[in-house]
């Protein structure tokens, strides 16, 4: 497999959103702007799912700080660092989902949340190019916990996904018994603002509109139950930062110490380990 192929087609879909050529028309023939259009000078296939690595967002729990009928609004104020957190919600065809509802509630900078109003809760729905912003700061910290954003998310007339997103580099995350680094943000300074950015895939059926190769008939995804050849990376291992495997042949290095679990395969957290 080449590396062009294992660019995850979201990845791709998401390169070619943020660079403005996000029309709807272009993205219904296809993430046709990946980088293996360029290579190939084709139109890349579509499959009706995302078979490369893009599994839906995990859910998580809810808490005890929930609260229906948040205000629609996209930023939330309050004293604390900035905090802008952007994305996008795609479907299982790795399409942008328009009017998705997100809705998020968080703790204030003390780590308190507001259970008598809806200070730190709103919510708000993706544009046509299944796009959403949040406009916030960096949540406190409260005993038990690392720091995180609550979000539901729903696609119109859909189930609703529950879960929560993480910060990275927090030295809570690795004793926080409900952190998952597949709920990692990436985050970056601005000027004094933290700008964070996560796309959510939903457990949405998407019709691809081009015709397509067979699903799941020539990619592989690397599974905990068998490991592939050419692998050091061990479940229960715990993996500082700067430590080095290799997963099915290929040299990975960790970004950020934490215990490997089943399901946090180096080619599956980008958030933990690039590629070296
Ligand atoms: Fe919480």
């Amino acid at each position: 497999m080449d590396e062009d192929s294992k660019l995850s087609r979201k990845t791709l879909l998401r390169a070619a959103l943020a660079a403005g050529v996000a029309a709807p028309v272009a993205l219904l023939g296809g993430p046709a702007l990946a980088r293996t259009t360029v290579a190939s000078g084709q139109v890349p296939e579509l499959t009706p799912e995302c078979h490369d690595g893009d599994e839906p967002t995990i859910a998580q729990t809810e808490g005890p700080y929930f609260k229906p009928n948040s205000p629609e609004r996209t930023t939330l104020t309050g004293p604390g660092t900035r905090l802008v957190v952007s994305g996008y919600v795609f479907g299982l065809a790795c399409r942008p989902v328009a009017r998705a509802l997100l809705d998020f509630w968080q703790a204030d900078v003390n780590g308190a949340y507001d259970n008598v109003g809806y200070t730190f809760r709103g919510h708000q729905y993706t544009d046509a190019n299944g796009a959403f912003k949040l406009t916030t700061i960096v949540p406190g910290l409260y005993p038990g916990r690392t720091r995180h954003i609550h979000v539901k998310v729903q696609a119109p007339g859909r189930p609703i996904l529950t879960t929560q997103l993480y910060f990275p580099n927090e030295p809570r995350n690795n004793t926080d018994t409900i952190f998952d680094p597949r709920l990692l943000m990436t985050v970056r300074d601005s000027g004094g603002t933290r700008e964070a950015a996560f796309d959510f895939v939903l457990n949405v059926p998407q019709t691809p509109t081009t015709t397509t190769a067979p699903p799941s008939s020539t990619t592989t995804r690397p599974t905990t139950s068998t490991p592939p050849g050419g692998t050091t990376w061990t479940v229960g291992t715990n993996y500082a930062a700067g430590a080095q495997v290799t997963y099915d042949g290929r040299g990975y290095v960790c970004l950020q110490g934490h215990t490997a679990q089943p399901g946090w395969e180096p080619p599956a957290v980008p958030a933990l380990w690039r590629a070296a």
